[in-house]
């Protein structure tokens, strides 16, 4: 697969947010890219990727 794969976690939306501007970016220069939340990522399709992007928040213990 030549694909490139987007795995993010957002737990108020704005990891995501930024993750379709990555995906966004991307496509804008040819890239074929997928965004998978975290519980919706394969093992095969990760594997598989050409490229992988981890996009998370930072939460430390408080
Ligand atoms: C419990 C908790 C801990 C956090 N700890 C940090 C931190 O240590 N450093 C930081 O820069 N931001 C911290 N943040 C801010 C988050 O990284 C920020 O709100 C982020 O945008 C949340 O992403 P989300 O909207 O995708 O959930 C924390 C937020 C929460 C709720």
């Amino acid at each position: 697969m030549e694909k490139i794969v987007i795995v993010y976690w957002s737990g108020l939306g704005n990891t995501e947010m930024i993750a379709r501007a990555i995906k966004e970016g991307m496509e804008s220069k040819g890239a074929d890219v997928v965004l998978r939340s975290v519980d919706e990522a394969s093992p095969e399709e990760v594997k598989e990727a050409k490229c992988i992007v981890f996009d998370s928040p930072l939460m430390r213990n408080r």
